[in-house]
Parts: structure tokens; sequence; C-alpha cells
């Protein structure tokens, strides 16, 4: 297929389950612990706040679970999603690689997030959950959320970091329209967000902060579970279904990544296209799995790997990850999605064994690539995604240097056309750019 720029798959292509690579993994995984007792976590800890089914895939060894009939049925509305040969930006690059790359915009909230909405949103239901209470960085999960919601006819509480909140108005309308009542976090809603708000009235807000205050509206509320975004092994799991798509696609196109990259916020749509091949590479493939963060908030490239809560107010369970410290604010950039303090502890564990690699890029190179990727590709990226972008190019460009081809394929994980305004900053010459240190120094 010497011209083809789109490979797609049919309905009936879609997986049927998703990969746990839990039973493979070649280190055990340190476990999470009690936050009070300090003792490894039991499914009875997690109980009062997640459905009994996705416990247990948070902690399953089936290599695969299966994927149940009313989530494909609801996947089938926007998946399998399309892989693009990113054709004009290479030529653009004037590089001998080939350039991949799986859009995840298409689904109706317009990133990878709708793939485990909907999944939790189910288990929930099927548990007899009633509503469904969660955090939201740049609007991109709580949006999916509220769309998983009322697809099972749900009710759902989204608490959006108070920065993006503001920066991200028509995200904000997404969650409303879908039916879903959304507060900027820290709000006055939660004891958490209170204590926040007594400290510092003009908190920006972070991940951190607004996990507390959703998991302390479902920890209070008997017909009410917490749902989260990212980070958790079954989230990752759920997530897996791009990279097992991408694995027929890159079949349709003859050929296999050598580099597979994705953004990293808590980790899933890196875990969702890295993971299926992990799977090789445990196997002895010399696949190499890249993650992608901002130097704003360098959690794998500078964090520290240790056990931390997954949220301020200390509410959470231990999780052995990459952390920056759970009291760590990042400061306001633009990529909302990518502000959080910690990592996927399954990802840290693979970071920490030498399985993945991670960089961490600046806003400006960020938004400079996306608009590469603009004015070539035609998608106008989240900012988010353009961090995977600018990887992209950078291996692009390295193999340009060596004159040699190299595949890459990477997750362009959602569209940015609710982050205009971040746009429109950046062609202003507004945007800045944030070292760690220079946080650290404050
Ligand atoms: C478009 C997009 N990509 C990536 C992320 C980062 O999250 P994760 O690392 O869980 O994929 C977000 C989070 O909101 C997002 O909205």
């Amino acid at each position: 297929m010497p011209d083809t720029t789109k490979f797609v798959l049919t309905e009936k292509q879609l997986p049927s389950y998703w990969a746990n690579v839990l039973p493979s993994l070649k280190e055990p995984m340190a476990p999470p612990l009690h936050p009070g007792t300090k003792q490894p976590l039991t499914p009875a800890d997690l109980a009062p706040i997640f459905p009994m089914a996705l416990i247990e895939q948070e902690m399953s060894m089936q290599p695969q679970i299966d994927v149940p009939g009313e989530v494909l049925d609801i996947y089938r509305l926007w998946r399998p999603t399309p892989l693009f040969r990113a054709r004009r930006l290479e030529r653009a690059l004037d590089t001998p690689a080939h350039i991949y790359y799986k859009y995840e915009g298409v689904s109706p909230a317009g990133s990878h997030k709708p793939n485990t909405a909907v999944a939790q949103a189910y288990y929930n239901k099927q548990a007899g959950i009633k509503r469904l209470a969660t955090e939201t960085g740049a609007g991109q999960w709580g949006s999916a959320l509220a769309l998983a919601c009322t697809l099972f006819g749900m009710d759902c509480t989204v608490y959006m970091v108070k920065v993006s909140y503001h920066q991200k108005p028509y995200r904000r309308l997404m969650i409303t329209s879908w039916g879903a009542e959304i507060f900027p976090s820290p709000s006055d809603k939660t004891n958490s967000g209170r204590a926040i708000l007594e400290q510092s009235p003009d908190s920006p807000g972070s991940l951190g902060i607004a996990i507390s205050e959703a998991v302390e509206d479902a920890a209070t509320h008997p017909d009410t579970n917490y749902s989260l975004g990212s980070v958790l092994n079954h989230v990752c799991l759920h997530q897996t279904v791009i990279g097992l798509e991408c694995k027929e696609q890159m079949a349709l196109a003859g050929e296999s990544p050598d580099v597979v990259i994705g953004c990293f916020g808590g980790g899933s749509n890196f875990a969702g296209i890295a993971l299926p091949y992990l799977l090789d590479k445990l196997n002895g493939s010399p696949v190499r799995l890249l993650a992608i963060e901002p130097t704003a908030c360098p959690t794998l490239t500078r964090g520290n790997f240790d056990y931390d809560f997954g949220d301020t107010a200390e509410l959470t369970p231990l999780l052995k990850m990459y952390t920056l410290g759970h009291r760590f604010v990042p400061p306001k950039i633009h990529a909302g999605g990518l502000r959080y303090h910690g990592a996927a502890p399954l990802c840290s564990h693979l970071l920490h064994h030498g399985w993945i690699e991670a960089r961490a890029y600046q806003q400006l190179d960020v938004f400079e690539a996306a608009m590469q990727f603009a004015k070539t590709e035609g998608v106008i990226p989240a900012p988010e995604s353009s961090h995977a972008i600018k990887a992209a190019v950078d291996e692009a460009l390295a193999a340009k240097q060596e004159g040699r081809k190299r595949t890459i394929l990477f997750n362009l994980s959602g569209h940015g056309h609710f982050d205009m305004s971040s746009y429109e900053n950046y062609l202003a010459g507004k945007l800045e750019n944030f070292g760690f240190e220079s946080e650290l120094k404050q």
C-alpha cells in the first residue's frame, strides 16, 4: 500500500479483550499500602469507593480480560479509531523516518478518556451505583465521564482544577451539556477543598486537590463511587484497546514501530498505546517505549520513586510511584491534563526497571511542534498530546541525522478544539516556559 494515509479497521475488528500485562512482568510490583496501617491494601479497603469488578481488574492475573458487550456497543460509536501515516509532516521534516499516529480525538469527548470512562460507568452501574464523582484537569476526563454516565443513565459530579475551569469554559459547558454537575476545585463543597481555601484562597488547584474532593464526596455518600481517569492499573488496562488496534493497523501498513510514544499525565494514554508492545519487548523485541511529560511537572524525569499519596489531602492509598510530592502544585501550563504530581505505579515500575524511557519538554517547544503538526497534518492537537508530537518530531530528526529509517508511532490522545485560548496565547507570544527549579525556589 504505497500511498495509504489512513489505516482503518472494521467494527468487527474491534478488540474483544483488554491486554493485562501484570502476569507477564519480570519483576514484581510493590503493592499499594493502606494509608493508616501501611499494610498492603485488600480488596475490602477499596470497596467503599470502587465496585468489586474494577477492584478485581486492579489486581487481576488474567492476561486478557473480556470487554463486556454493552461496553463494546458504546465503543462502536467511535472505535476502531484511525491510524494515520503522517506523510506531510515527514515531508516537512525531510526525514527518512516513517511517522504514524493513532488518533483518539475522534471520540465524542475528543480524547482517549472515554475508553475507560465507559467501562468504569458500566461496572459501577452493574454494582447498583447511582452517581460517580471525579476530578478533572483540562476537562477531558470530566467530559468523558459525563458522557459515559449519561449513556448509562447515571449522575455525575466533576471537581475541575480551578485554573482549567477558567481557562477552558467550553469543556465545562460540555460537561454540563451531558448532564453532570461541576465545581471549580478547590471548592467549598468538601472538607478537603475548604481546608485548602482557608490556607490559600487563590489556589489555582491541582489534580491532587481535586482527587481529594472527589474521593471524599464518594466516601461520604453510599450511592456514590469514585472514578479515576488515569494512574490505576484498571484504567491503564482499559486503554490497551488503543495499542491492540495499533498492532492490527501497523500490520496493514506492513511495518512495526521502532519507538512508541505517548504523552504522560497520570500515564493512561501512554500505557494504552505502549503496553501491548511491552508484551513484545518482554519477549525480546527491541521496540522503545517513550513517555513524554512537561518540564513544569517532571514526575518521571525528576521525581523520586517512592510511596506517596495520590492526592493532596492524604485520603488515597499509598502508591509506589515516581512522585514530586503530593503537595506539589504544578505551574499553570496549558497542558492541564499533565499537571499531576504522581505517575501510574505500573508505568513507574516499568521505568524503574528500564522497560520504558521518559523525557520532558518545555511548553514553547511543545506548541511549536503542535503548530507544525496542525499546518502539515491538519489536526489541531490538544496541548497534552502535543508533547508526544514534539517527541515524534525529535525522533524523526534524529533519524535524519543518522541517515537511517526509523518507524515512529505516537498516540495523538486528543484534539485541541477546546484549547484554542492556549493557541491564542501562544500566537500572541504570551506563553512562557516553566522549569522545575524555579518552582522549587518560590
Ligand atoms: C488529551 C489528553 N491527553 C493526555 C492526558 C494525560 O492523561 P493520561 O496520562 O492519563 O493519558 C490528558 C489528561 O487529561 C488529556 O486530556
